[in-house]
């Protein structure tokens, strides 16, 4: 097989903004996992109205504790609070240890020797009380403990203990005990860990496996999370910002309680901190079971338009100064929204939108808007800037959406490929097999670049314990973290954004090779890399020549190189016992010369990096 580069022939500007991530609370991607807030139903409202408060336990038998939820917080907007009856103390001593509660958090709280975590509470009672604060197999030192706040009568009280450990456990649980009688009542408990990225509440591993990718956009929040199983359980950013006590939460449609500890304004954060645009996913008037007719969409349009506001208003406007009181006076850099998710097909979707759109376009002429709408076959019959595009399929079907782009209009709206993954057999738990063929279909993006603007795997995250959605690209647990092949291969892309794509042309017997060249410059060396990908999706190896014309090649100076994302197994993953199984291997190209022979293995992605 031959790929003819041509250097001087309709080279053109990938969009800046061409790989982003989308991130979606699924899969305990958020809380429990990039939000690093350690307790789990930190309000106790995740039973709804019942007496559940899992995963929170009772320390202590029925004769000297009682524990039971109570509907008369402090807090107007999550009004459950747990009611402790303490029987022993006094005449009839505890046992050893006290009685109280113990909370795991997400499959065992990660706490780490030497470091200082911050414990919160809220806490009512009529006489003292007097709480030990412990992490079970963990001694802890207590740094300073504080009464924060008093509310209301001076009943409500909230406390705020530093608590050093003295040992690393990584599936501790809060224990809040006591061995004084009385009746207590308990709400808002938090344990927060000391090194969230900037302090700004992100889990650090993860967020560096997110920022690695060099994101230059962020979608959020979703997904059919946005849209919530009914109307009821949608994402309300208004219930999302503001003291965390204070924000009500929400059941998702991913079946688990949210806090919203992760809510609107952290996500802007995120993508801030990512370096990356916000795509701000709203609601349109659509859930997965019900929606609002289109006569009734006003309320919908004008949240929308406040949660814009919020995000980018000057401190000066109605909803900007709600930001700016915050502590984030300036504002975010959203330009982007989508209207719903996947909903075209349903009835209001259309009239919905038209709403929406005529209100933001109207108001911001500079956002662009996206549709649900694939306009990828045919137009489309509303106005709009962007359409989504998601895609889940087998690896062979990826292979083949590698040219499904070729045909469409470029007189129409762009392309956002705003999920695209294989998923069931052919990828298990995240194969090489997905892998290379997702490389493929991204290759062919590349090659669409003129009308396809920005690409985005899915999902993100996966919390091992919550095996909801896979495969996804970042797996992790309390404490270890490892990126599938897919995120492997969503690395060997990112340097397409604002790259040149040069034109190429594959002479080939094989109908299971792709191949795209770019020139992109390397931010750290400022030296500009000739970038081939080629994708050998075949059983066979194959002998490649390569052909390049136009381009002056410093290929006798160190810093060229070669990179191979392939493995023994087609079905290889990776896994915390061996992350690395599956992941690009770099070796130099030092003797490369200007017409290079390259054999490519079967399932394997091939990226070299030629210095120009
Ligand atoms: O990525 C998982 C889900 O797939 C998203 O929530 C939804 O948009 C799609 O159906």
């Amino acid at each position: 097989s031959t790929l003819v580069v041509n250097a001087s022939n309709n080279a053109r500007n990938i969009s800046n903004t061409f790989h982003g991530v989308f991130f979606e609370e699924i899969n305990h991607a958020g809380a429990g996992g990039l939000w690093a807030e350690l307790v789990s139903n930190r309000g106790f409202e995740a039973g709804g109205q019942s007496n559940i408060f899992d995963p929170w336990t009772i320390i202590g038998n029925e004769s000297s504790i009682s524990v039971s939820i109570s509907r008369s917080s402090c807090f107007e907007r999550n009004k459950a609070a747990l009611l402790m009856e303490v029987y022993c103390g006094g005449h009839k001593p505890c046992p050893f240890g006290g009685v109280g509660i113990s909370n795991p958090g997400y499959w065992g709280m990660n706490i780490e020797q030497g470091k200082w975590y911050k414990v919160v509470y809220h806490v009512k009672s009529e006489g003292m009380f007097d709480f030990q604060l412990s992490f079970s197999g963990v001694d802890v030192k207590k740094v300073s403990s504080n009464i924060l706040h008093v509310y209301g009568h001076g009943k409500w009280k909230k406390v705020e203990t530093i608590l050093e450990a003295k040992a690393t456990n990584h599936i501790s649980s809060i224990q809040i005990t006591t061995t004084r009688k009385g009746s207590y009542l308990l709400d808002q408990v938090s344990v927060m860990p000391p090194d969230t990225y900037m302090g700004h509440g992100f889990r650090k591993d993860l967020f560096q496996m997110v920022a690695d990718l060099n994101p230059k956009f962020l979608r959020f929040p979703g997904g059919c999370y946005v849209e919530g199983d009914y109307l009821k359980d949608q994402f309300q950013w208004k219930d999302t910002f503001g003291p965390w006590e204070e924000r009500p939460g929400h059941y998702d449609t991913w079946g688990y309680w949210s806090d919203d500890g992760f809510g609107f304004l952290e996500y802007l954060q995120l993508a801030e901190d990512l370096g990356a645009m916000p795509i701000w996913v709203f609601n349109a008037g659509i859930s997965l079971h019900d929606e609002v007719n289109t006569s009734a969409i006003a309320p919908y349009v004008q949240d929308a338009l406040d949660g814009i506001q919020f995000a980018r208003g000057s401190s000066s406007s109605p909803w900007g100064s709600a930001r700016a009181a915050l502590g984030h006076p300036k504002p975010f850099d959203l330009r982007y929204v989508a209207v719903g998710n996947e909903n075209c097909d349903q009835a209001s979707y259309e009239g919905n939108y038209l709403y929406f759109y005529e209100a933001i376009r109207s108001a911001y002429p500079d956002i662009q808007i996206i549709s649900n709408c694939d306009a990828s076959n045919s137009p489309l019959s509303h106005p709009s800037d962007l359409f989504d595009f998601h895609i889940y399929t087998d690896s062979n079907n990826m292979f083949s959406k590698s040219t499904h782009f070729d045909h469409t209009s470029r007189l129409g709206p762009k392309a956002f490929v705003s999920e695209y993954a294989v998923w069931k057999t052919d990828a298990g738990n995240g194969s090489l097999l997905a892998a290379v063929s997702e490389a493929a279909f991204l290759i062919g993006l590349e090659k669409n670049s003129d009308i396809v603007e920005m690409v985005s795997y899915a999902p993100l995250f996966l919390n091992i314990n919550d095996r909801r959605w896979v495969p996804d690209a970042i797996v992790f647990d309390s404490y270890q973290v490892y990126g599938t092949p897919s995120y492997w291969v969503q690395k060997l892309f990112i340097e397409s954004s604002g790259a040149t794509f040069l034109d190429s042309t594959l002479d080939t017997k094989s109908d299971k090779l792709i191949a795209s060249a770019i020139i992109w410059q390397n931010s750290t060396d400022k030296q500009n890399y000739l970038r081939i990908k080629v994708v050998n999706f075949g059983t066979t190896t194959e002998s490649l020549t390569i052909l390049i014309n136009g381009l002056n090649l410093n290929v006798k100076q160190y810093g060229s190189t070669k990179t191979v994302l392939a493995s023994n197994n087609v079905m290889d993953e990776n896994s915390f016992l061996e992350p690395n199984k599956v992941v690009p291997q770099t070796s130099s190209l030092v003797n490369a010369d200007k017409d290079l022979n390259v054999i490519l293995s079967p399932y394997s992605v091939t990226s070299l990096d030629l210095l120009i």
